[in-house]
């Protein structure tokens, strides 16, 4: 079992982890420092800097018991690794420590809320899932002495201690503690439980904030509840989704819901509902507000369904994060925009206005891996629309993947069949846009190993990973018909 002490995973992981090249990694999305990653843990601003805490084994590169990656950052781009903060080293969370999340104690100290798991009767047994505590100043943590501080007793009626997980923990305005903790009833279907604490240490149960009517898949992960433009808005991770048109998809999904939050009974009253992302990879987001007052989220950028397929057997690290993004509400809907402290590090802007598309085209200077384009794509004459209008990338002889716009049936489409994979995973997706008459603006992101979509100003974002080497740099267009673009394209840090 020394394989599972901190200090083991300590030593491990600075020894390996130094070992990635840079250029092995994406620029500036994070990756766990060796080994696997999955949801983001512990997101916080936190002495002077952003704390983000990761689903964490450092030994290889599939899922196995966790333990909590740490990195620390200062603008939510550039990434410094701490020492992992948390090893699945207590007889309460033997088979791992499950994600939470974090805040700061009146004392100073950070306190991490999350999900010890150990298994019930033996190494066969069922995963018993408590909620536990630990306390720490942003480098080095203790588990709390009285752990678990939520566990079977605390769950109402009707409820499984075998799925009860992901606490995301807030301040209440009163000064005392608030989270809500995923959990489901026996027929599978998910429930979100709300718990109070005066001091973050002592817990009880307030209220079912929701509860899964049967819509959106069976238990639902990693919720997240916060306020947003005068709205209450619940984002929650729901496994083994059911497709509802071209809004969510099978499998592991991400649900958002706008509404208010009934004080008096201490539920969520849903007046909206939506996908958060539409693309293949993005699951388990959490939220932060900065400073200066925004709502920041990132997500694991990868998907439960297509993780087994690395495509790269030599690469010592598996699971990125998503940009970071800014949440807004507009037409009661969810908005997302890139981290603005993005625009700082764009550099080399190549721009063309009125760019007629009909045949391949590729504009000089347009191409690479880590770049940012602005594109604004309309028919040339109303009268004459294009059936469709195609954008390869991360392209070179043998791959490259696209992103594709038919107007007549307002369906973007993301498709990277033709990246490399060797694997029949899921390779393609569509997204129902608004239609404006042919006209669509897409802010695309490129890192490396990701393609992030922002369509119309943010109103739907699409995220992929990508399998192709980054030396696959080029970028081009076409189109069934006459479209015209404008585009602008920006190196990101110095890169391209
Ligand atoms: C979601 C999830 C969480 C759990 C964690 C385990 O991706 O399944 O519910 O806490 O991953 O790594």
């Amino acid at each position: 079992m020394i394989k599972n002490s901190l200090i083991f995973a300590r030593a491990y992981e600075s020894e390996e982890g130094g070992k990635i090249p840079a250029d092995a990694r994406p620029l500036f999305h994070l990756t766990p420092r060796i080994g696997w990653m999955n949801d983001p843990n512990g997101f916080s601003f936190y002495q002077g800097q952003y704390h983000l805490f990761y689903q964490y084994y450092p030994y290889d590169t599939e899922w196995n018991s966790m333990h909590w990656g740490h990195a620390v950052s200062h603008d939510l781009l550039h990434w410094t690794y701490l020492p992992a903060a948390l090893a699945p080293d207590a007889p309460y969370d033997s088979f791992g420590c499950f994600s939470g999340s974090a805040t700061e104690l009146p004392d100073g100290r950070q306190l991490l809320l999350y999900t010890g798991v150990r298994k019930e009767g033996g190494d066969r047994g069922k995963d018993l899932q408590t909620q536990c505590v630990a306390v720490g100043d942003g480098l080095d943590y203790s588990k709390y002495a009285k752990n678990p501080v939520l566990d079977a007793g605390d769950l109402p009626e009707g409820l499984s201690p075998y799925d009860f997980r992901d606490p995301k923990i807030w301040r209440r305005t009163d000064g005392g503690y608030r989270c809500v903790v995923g959990a489901r009833r026996m027929n599978r279907r998910g429930v979100l439980l709300l718990f109070d604490s005066e001091d973050g240490f002592r817990w009880h149960f307030v209220s079912i904030l929701a509860e899964n009517d049967g819509r959106f898949g069976l238990m639902w992960e990693c919720p997240d509840f916060f306020p947003l433009d005068g709205k209450d808005v619940l984002f929650v991770s729901p496994q083994d989704m059911l497709p509802e048109g071209f809004e969510y998809h099978n499998g592991n999904g991400t649900v958002c819901q706008i509404g208010a939050f009934d004080e008096e009974e201490k539920r969520f009253i849903p007046e909206h509902h939506q996908a958060i992302d539409y693309g293949i990879d993005f699951y388990a987001p959490q939220t932060l507000l900065t400073p200066d007052g925004r709502r920041v989220m990132i997500g694991w950028m990868q998907n439960w369904d297509t993780c087994k397929n690395t495509g790269y057997e030599d690469r010592k690290w598996f699971g990125q994060m998503t940009l970071p993004r800014e949440l807004s509400i507009r037409n009661g809907r969810l908005y997302q925009q890139p981290i603005r402290e993005l625009a700082l590090y764009r550099s080399r802007a190549v721009e063309y206005r009125n760019v007629s598309v009909r045949d391949c085209v590729s504009l000089s200077g347009i191409e690479g891996r880590s770049v940012e384009l602005d594109l604004r794509i309309r028919p040339e004459k109303a009268e004459a629309p294009y059936l469709k209008f195609i954008m390869r990338f991360a392209q070179d002889d043998q791959y490259h993947s696209i992103l594709s716009y038919r107007p007549h049936e307002s369906l973007l489409k993301i498709d990277r069949k033709f990246s490399g994979s060797r694997r029949a995973y899921i390779h393609q997706r569509r997204c129902q846009v608004a239609n404006h008459n042919g006209e669509i603006h897409l802010h695309v992101i490129l890192d490396r190993f990701s393609v992030e979509v922002f369509i119309n100003d943010g109103e739907q974002v699409m995220t992929a990973t990508i399998l192709t080497d980054p030396s696959a740099r080029r970028i081009s267009f076409e189109a069934d018909g006459r479209a015209v673009m404008d585009i602008t394209k920006y190196s990101l840090f110095s890169e391209d």
